[in-house]
């Protein structure tokens, strides 16, 4: 299905950004345009990057292909999220004033708003007014959700959660959607070749802990960890999660994913370390997909480390960590257990990336090594990532690149290939 997504300028903007990823993850196109004011809260390379499709707010913009008709006579549903009470007010109106407004004058196809707005400004005649107008034009205005609003206050006016939009206005179109999850692949189904496989998964990156208020971290998201968590669960594993300080919308991305995985939260590598070891004792897999600090500070006090004046920063005296993975693959928790590893790599004088790679394929004895390069925008915190698939010996098996759920997938394809 062809999806407009409108969004206007609200704070409740960055959830259209899951919204927007739910949509996509449903195999549906979706094109995204938000009003000026939207892209003071969220960033044009966003929509972009999520929607695959370009991003832009003016009527001006593509001339010759008309697109201020065009999107709207092509979209077989519009959905704005959030829809501010300015932007209701110019839509009753029948302004167009940029593409969105333009847009909506030409969609002929079901229109949803999902309205975001403080509670007294959701309860004023002139809002009531516009919403009972717009009703009255087919337009579908979802009830807000009542909660915590922006500030302290708290009230009907929130913007309701993006799966909740997602399937009452999928349900305009789609009446079969009613009820079932949300994020159901609609294509072709998965492969079913991890059932009865148990697997641990460790994402996310640890943190070492300076004092009770400070660590030591890194800038792993935990995506990649998640997507392989999810792609496992979907070919029928029983998947443990153990999950080190994900990124608040990837902690969202496991708790709304279709597939049940459990989840063991960790901190420290010392806490990573014995989630893994417990859930892995009966693991068919280990993947270590977690970014596990390889140091950290010799001693944690009880009280938070204070300044003292005239005198400088005490130095941090840093012990090495235990490497986890390492001992998994000399070990061996369980016979014919399959231990996978990442290697993040960035490539320097001494050698490039997939040099790196090898080397550390051959020292830390796991079966399979996906390398990555990372840094200067690539590997942690973005949406795609591409890597090259090494065996213990440092031979390439496998190559992939795409999203992190396509990354996860060609791993889970080299692992069944070794699993009895
Ligand atoms: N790893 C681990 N325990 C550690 C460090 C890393 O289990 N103490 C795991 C990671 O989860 C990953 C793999 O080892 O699967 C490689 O991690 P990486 O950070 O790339 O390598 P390091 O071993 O830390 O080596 P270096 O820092 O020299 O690149």
């Amino acid at each position: 299905m062809r999806i407009l997504l409108g969004v206007t300028g609200g704070i409740a903007a960055y959830k259209a950004v899951l919204l927007l990823r739910l949509l996509r993850e449903q195999g549906h196109a979706v094109r995204v345009i938000p009003t000026r004011a939207a892209l003071e809260f969220v960033g044009v390379p966003t929509f972009e990057a999520l929607s695959g499709e370009p991003v832009s707010t003016e009527v001006f913009d593509d001339v010759p292909g008309v697109q201020h008709v065009a999107l709207g006579k092509g979209a077989d549903l519009v959905i704005v999220a959030p829809a501010t009470a300015d932007f209701m007010a110019r839509a009753v109106a029948g302004l167009a004033d940029d593409l969105l407004t333009t847009t909506l004058l030409a969609a002929r196809c079901p229109v949803v708003f999902a309205p975001a707005m403080h509670t007294e400004m959701w309860d004023h005649p002139a809002t009531r007014a516009n919403v009972t107008t717009l009703r009255e034009r087919g337009v579908h205005v979802i009830e807000p959700a009542s909660g915590r609003l922006t500030g302290v206050d708290t009230g009907p006016g929130r913007l309701p959660e993006p799966e909740d939009i997602a399937r009452e206005a999928l349900s305009l179109v789609q009446p079969s959607l009613v009820g079932r999850p949300l994020v159901e692949p609609v294509e072709t189904p998965e492969p079913r070749d991890l059932a009865g496989r148990r697997v641990v998964i460790s994402a996310g990156g640890t943190r070492e802990p300076i004092d009770p208020v400070r660590f030591i971290g890194n800038r792993s998201s935990g995506r990649q960890g998640v997507a392989l968590a999810q792609a496992a669960a979907a070919r029928g594993a029983d998947v443990t999660l153990v999950a080190a300080n994900l990124a608040a919308d990837v902690t969202d991305q496991v708790i709304a994913g279709p597939q049940p995985c459990s989840v063991v939260r960790v901190e420290s590598t010392a806490e990573l370390r014995d989630a893994v070891r417990a859930a892995g004792a009966d693991a068919d897999v280990i993947m270590m997909a977690a970014a596990v600090a390889d140091f950290r500070p010799a001693a944690t006090p009880d009280a938070k480390i204070k300044k003292v004046p005239g005198q400088g920063p005490a130095p941090i005296v840093l012990v090495e960590n235990p490497d986890i993975l390492a001992e998994l693959a000399h070990e061996r928790l369980r016979a014919g257990q399959v231990v996978v590893g990442f290697a993040a790599e960035t490539g320097d004088e001494s050698g490039s990336v997939l040099d790196h790679g090898r080397t550390k394929a051959r020292r830390k004895g796991a079966d399979l090594i996906a390398v990555n390069a990372v840094g200067a925008g690539r590997g942690f915190g973005t949406e795609g990532n591409e890597v090259t698939i090494l065996d213990g010996t440092g031979d390439v098996v496998g190559q992939a690149s795409g999203s992190k759920r396509e990354v996860a997938d060609a791993l889970w394809d080299a692992v069944a290939k070794l699993l009895p």
